[in-house]
């Protein structure tokens, strides 16, 4: 093969700018690699940017392309690269919003091995959220027997938030809808609903230590009102609202390191943590992968397998 597929926008819109462009392979320069790719996720934050919803923070260059998360096949290695060679299964990401793709050209400290374990769906879907979802508990630090809330509780954070808080001993109440109820029992978390009277729900639910918001603004008004140490909320997404309300707000970017990534991976390939799949689709179908994807209500991740 001598081209490549490539997911593309060429303006800001809809889903509708999204498209497949066949695009020469890239090569890899000094430091990086090229990867097969086998299997990319897609994540909210991708819809933020196609929209123009995100500029003034992440502002758009066009043509772009889309993407972070990949797993793949090593299938070319550029100068100064030791450590991985041909034909290795590697998983990891693009800073470059390129990994929905054929083919994508990473620096190879972004990529580490796969484990044997994982499919190629959860290796390729596992970065954006498991990277997030460790950092966003660390941010509150919880302790053995502590309580802590957690809104979008079975999202594609949520789901792995709700896990590490488990495996650390703490009482989670987990915010999401009655969909959710038997998931969030299975995995230790009590269900607690979003909607009127959330806030009476919480409070009745006894005294809460911490608050992990994957959800909006909302919630970060809600945990203050809660009084909840300020120190002891953390958002991954209410950027503004954390700055004037003085909580937390750290992501994937505080935790990019081929150790966290390799510890979630290894927690999910050895079965500590379980990794829900919502749906996979091929490349082409990218648009369609973000209409389940906008509408909020995914439980665990949403693949492309180019
Ligand atoms: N800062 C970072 O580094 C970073 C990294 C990753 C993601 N993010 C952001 O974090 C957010 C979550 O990402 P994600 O991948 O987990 O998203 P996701 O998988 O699309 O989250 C969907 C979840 O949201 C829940 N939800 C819908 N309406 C809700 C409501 N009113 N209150 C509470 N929960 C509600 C849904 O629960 P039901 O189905 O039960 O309604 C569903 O489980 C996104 O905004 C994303 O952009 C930030």
């Amino acid at each position: 093969m001598s081209q490549a597929r490539a997911v593309r926008f060429d303006r800001y819109g809809g889903r509708e700018v999204l498209y497949t462009a066949e695009i020469p392979i890239p090569e890899p320069a000094a430091g990086e690699v090229l990867v097969a790719v086998r299997a990319a996720g897609i994540n909210p934050g991708e819809a933020g940017i196609r929209s123009g919803a995100v500029h003034e923070r992440f502002p758009g260059t066009f043509p772009s392309g889309q993407g972070s998360d990949l797993a793949g096949v090593v299938a070319a290695i550029g100068d100064g690269v030791t450590d991985l060679a041909v034909g290795d299964e590697v998983l990891g990401y693009s800073w470059r919003r390129s990994s929905q793709a054929t083919h994508v050209v990473v620096p190879a400290t972004q990529l580490i091995p796969k484990p044997a374990g994982l499919s190629w769906e959860v290796a390729g879907s596992l970065y954006v959220v498991g990277v997030t979802a460790y950092a966003a508990v660390r941010a509150v630090d919880p302790k053995e027997g502590e309580t802590v809330a957690v809104s979008a509780a079975a999202g594609g954070v949520g789901s792995l938030v709700v896990q590490l808080l488990g495996l650390r001993g703490v009482r989670v109440l987990g915010i999401a809808s009655p969909a959710n109820d038997d998931w969030l029992t299975a995995h230790g978390a009590i269900p607690v609903h979003y909607g009127d009277g959330l806030a009476e729900r919480l409070a009745a639910a006894g005294p809460i230590d911490a608050f992990i918001d994957l959800f909006g603004p909302e919630y970060l008004r809600l945990a203050v009102e809660l009084g909840i140490p300020r120190d002891r909320i953390e958002t991954i997404i209410s950027f503004a609202d954390a700055a004037e309300l003085g909580t937390k707000a750290e992501g994937s970017v505080d935790a990019s390191t081929p150790e966290v990534m390799s510890e979630m991976a290894g927690l999910v390939a050895g079965g500590q943590l379980e990794f829900p799949i919502a749906a996979t689709f091929p490349l082409e179908r990218v648009a369609d992968a973000f209409a389940v994807l906008e509408q909020r209500h995914t439980h665990g991740k949403i693949v492309l397998l180019p």
